[in-house]
């Protein structure tokens, strides 16, 4: 049987049961497949249905507050993606009357939307005959094919998608796509796959040449960099500070303590001469550390040092955030962890 049909018949027996299935109404995919970018599927299904229990049309996601999307997409990380949702729902309601773009090349117009999500939402929803190339399917096809070719460098994307393309059942597009990811998922997984039980072990060139845990081939990761974050978590009688995080890069539109940055890790004089902490915090403060060992929160390209220094101060207009209200603000993971800690402790 050729490659692509003995895949179909993999797919109908052993797909999972998953609410994204169960629809082709464009706005859910977008949703399913925006938010599984940025997770796996065990994890992406309560933000998913999170997301469509509170914004059930992209009318109610594009009225929406952006902190309350924000809030919803806590924990998933790469906080853009959830700007992008709302922007993107924004501009269909608006702009295009509430009608959903319905092709390949539309889709490809909303902000946020590139070519795995315009492929997907087309071939899923509208049988459009663009094949899907996924953190999967790389895998899927470098394996079978016994293609070494970096999956992240131009030449390696171009040949991929253009296998991917050639393998696509034309007649059903949107299957096809999810059954090579899904066999991604479940049957050829990055390590240590069961290639005894694989239904195409009889023609998988990386078995046949042992090279199944060396494939796909990725260039050599970007250097991280290291930051080092102080946060001041103050304390001034029911009040503590929050302000948005200002700027271009991470985390864009959550709120987090006032931060003190420093070049490597700071000690308390350090920090307490330092100019940021004596413009942030008015009057005396007494400081307590509270994370001895500095907590290591880490993003693709960097990774963030981080202590929390508990300040109490007597009460300020500047520290205008009750307490009591903190947890409703949307935060970066990091804040939310300390947060739980500090507020059981
Ligand atoms: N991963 C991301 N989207 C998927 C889909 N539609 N099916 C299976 N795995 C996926």
């Amino acid at each position: 049987m050729h490659l692509t049909n003995v895949l179909a018949q993999w797919y109908l027996e052993n797909k999972r049961d998953l609410p994204w299935r169960k629809t082709s109404n464009p706005y859910y995919i977008w949703l399913s497949e925006i938010i599984l970018q940025q997770t796996r599927v065990d994890q992406g299904m309560a933000y998913y249905l999170s997301f469509i229990e509170n914004f059930p049309t992209v009318e109610d996601l594009a009225n929406s507050e952006e902190t309350r999307v924000l809030k919803l997409w806590q924990g998933l990380g790469y906080y853009s993606r959830a700007r992008n949702l709302h922007f993107s729902a924004k501009y269909i309601v608006n702009e295009l009357d509430g009608k959903f773009p319905a092709t390949y090349k539309d889709l490809l117009l909303l902000k946020g939307v590139g070519d795995y999500t315009a492929s997907a939402v087309s071939s899923i929803c509208f049988d459009e005959a663009v094949a899907v190339v996924d953190g999967n399917v790389y895998r899927v096809l470098s394996r079978i094919f016994g293609v070494d070719t970096p999956i992240n460098s131009t030449k390696g994307v171009k040949e991929f998608k253009l296998l991917a393309l050639e393998l696509l059942d034309r007649k059903n597009p949107g299957d096809h796509n999810q059954a090579m990811m899904e066999f991604g998922a479940i049957q050829c997984k990055p390590q240590s796959p069961n290639c005894a039980v694989c239904p195409v072990n009889d023609k998988c060139v990386a078995l046949a040449e042992n090279r199944v845990a060396v494939l796909p081939v990725k260039d050599k990761k970007v250097k991280v960099r290291k930051r080092y974050f102080n946060y001041l978590v103050v304390q001034a009688n029911g009040f503590t500070q929050l302000n948005l995080r200002q700027g271009k890069g991470i985390w864009q539109g959550l709120y987090e303590f006032p931060c003190v940055e420093s070049t490597g890790e700071i000690e308390e004089r350090e920090l307490m001469e330092s100019e940021d902490f004596n413009r942030i915090i008015k009057g005396d403060a007494s400081l307590k550390l509270f994370n001895p060992k500095m907590v290591v929160h880490k993003l693709s390209h960097q990774h963030i040092y981080t202590k929390f220094w508990l300040l109490t101060v007597d009460e300020h207009p500047a520290y205008k955030t009750p307490w009591k209200e903190v947890l409703e603000y949307p935060v970066p993971i990091l804040i939310h962890n300390f947060l739980k800690d500090y507020l059981t402790a």
